[in-house]
């Protein structure tokens, strides 16, 4: 099976936690693609009254294609449940987001949920994270001061660009640094310090968030329980 069967594989499982009449955050990416198809067919064979929160305009059109009623974050009161693709999974359940430079939109989405699934391949189970570049949405103004600062504490930042080499723009204007990090040691550490950088808007470390993960693999899906309830 190729990684995309892998992913489809996760996103027919993770389909079936969605209930009738929940409200639903759609996260971002090539694995959250299957979990929309399979969602819209749901919804349309099984006459299922979901009401669908978007992180990125590219889900939220073809969720809204398939017939899913999307609303806007504001309008809806907090998730049933989100779910969402991931970079990495490390074993202890904590992971990075934002290899397609929507982790700012996923991790307020995903704050405002109840629960959390993320749906992935086997090859995003890591031992610890940090091979997958670490994303960061930055604010344009003075970001060169905040790329020394960065790069002064050993982070070896790169600015992520488009396809025409311009430094990509994310849904909200912002540029997105990635940090080629090899190894986070202590990812809770890390977070606090980017927490504490003004000029950074969000970074793509996930903590603490996730309840349940789903894995393609070669041998089948298989739900992995946090146990965070
Ligand atoms: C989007 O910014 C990301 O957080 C995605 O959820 C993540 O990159 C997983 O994407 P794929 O499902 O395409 O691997």
């Amino acid at each position: 099976m190729d990684q995309n069967q892998l992913k489809q594989q996760a996103a027919e499982e993770a389909v079936k936690f969605i209930k009738d009449s929940m409200f639903i955050g759609l996260g971002t990416g090539s694995t959250v693609f299957y979990l929309v198809e399979a969602l819209g067919r749901r919804v349309k064979n099984e006459h299922l009254q979901i009401t669908g929160v978007a992180t990125s305009s590219r889900t939220a059109k073809q969720a809204s294609a398939l017939g899913i009623k999307m609303i806007d974050l504001n309008d809806a009161p907090e998730l049933d449940l989100t779910i969402d693709g991931a970079d990495e999974v490390d074993r202890n359940f904590q992971g990075i987001k934002g290899g397609g430079a929507a982790h700012l939109l996923e991790k307020i989405v995903a704050l405002n949920s109840k629960r959390n699934i993320w749906i992935v391949d086997e090859s995003k189970l890591v031992t610890n994270l940090g091979a997958f570049p670490l994303p960061l949405e930055v604010i344009p103004f003075g970001v060169e001061r905040l790329y020394k600062r960065l790069a002064a504490k050993g982070l070896n930042p790169k600015f992520r660009l488009d396809e025409n080499g311009q430094r990509l723009r994310t849904h909200n204007k912002n540029f997105v640094i990635d940090l080629h990090l090899k190894q986070i040691d202590d990812p809770h550490a890390l977070a606090d310090w980017l927490d504490h950088q003004t000029g950074i808007v969000e970074h793509g470390l996930f903590l603490d968030i996730v309840n349940q993960v789903v894995v393609g693999r070669e041998n089948g899906v298989e739900v992995l329980d946090a146990g965070r309830g």
